[in-house]
């Protein structure tokens, strides 16, 4: 496992993670121009990443490429650690100074490969990545979240609402799991209005940030 400070992650990682159509697209966008507005230095990205993982990836997601499901757990996991430990990666810029929020992380591993080739294996690959110091976890209902999805151009494999129903219990068990192992995790009520979740999300993370981020 390479090496990185542990503090500097607890401090400056954040992770918002929600079934497809939450949200957090949209909310991680507002949340880093309002940090940037009060002078805090903030990355944003996400996952998949646009590495050549994250593309291989994104192949099979759209249906054009099968694989076994297993082999997309693996996938997750080698993109992960790209976007963790490469060049310019999560550690590097985090130990630089800066706030990293990233749009899903090994949460969303556990949740939908979970579903998709069974629990142990996700969390035997996830087991050694350092956990961020907090994770928003939107809570919205999945038959909001659907209709949202269903207005944009792209479906994905997983965008069905059977499968969300799933994915949103399984996100609950989940985060159960990995704050019982010390994870910090908040959820966040993502069926209001954009502004209303916003908001929420500015106590969450304000309180986090506390006095420790530097600007
Ligand atoms: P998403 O953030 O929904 O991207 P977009 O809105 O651009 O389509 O992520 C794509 C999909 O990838 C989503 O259905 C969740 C899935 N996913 C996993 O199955 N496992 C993972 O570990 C990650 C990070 C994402």
């Amino acid at each position: 496992m390479p090496s990185y400070n542990t503090d500097e992650l607890k401090k400056r990682f954040i992770v918002i993670e929600g079934i497809d159509g939450a949200g957090t697209t949209t909310q991680m966008k507002f949340l880093a121009e309002y940090l940037r507005a009060r002078g805090y230095r903030c990355a944003t990205t996400s996952e998949p990443t646009e590495g050549s993982i994250g593309i291989l990836i994104r192949s099979i997601l759209s249906g054009e490429r099968r694989v076994a499901p297993s082999t997309v757990a693996y996938l997750f996991a080698s993109d992960r650690n790209e976007h963790l430990f490469g060049s310019d990666g999560i550690v590097e810029q985090v130990e630089s100074g800066s706030i990293v929020i990233s749009d899903r992380y090994a949460l969303s591993s556990l949740a939908y490969q979970g579903l998709t080739c069974g629990e142990e294996l996700p969390l035997r690959l996830n087991g050694t990545f350092p956990a961020p110091g907090l994770t928003l976890l939107f809570d919205i209902a999945p038959e909001v979240a659907i209709e949202r999805i269903n207005s944009r151009p792209k479906k994905e494999i997983y965008e069905t609402l059977e499968f969300q129903k799933r994915v949103c219990e399984m996100y609950r068990k989940m985060a159960n799991r990995l704050q019982s192992q010390g994870w910090n995790i908040e959820r966040i009520e993502a069926n209001a209005d954009i502004e209303t979740v916003h908001h929420e999300i500015l106590s969450k993370v304000v309180s986090f940030l506390g006095a420790s981020a530097t600007r």
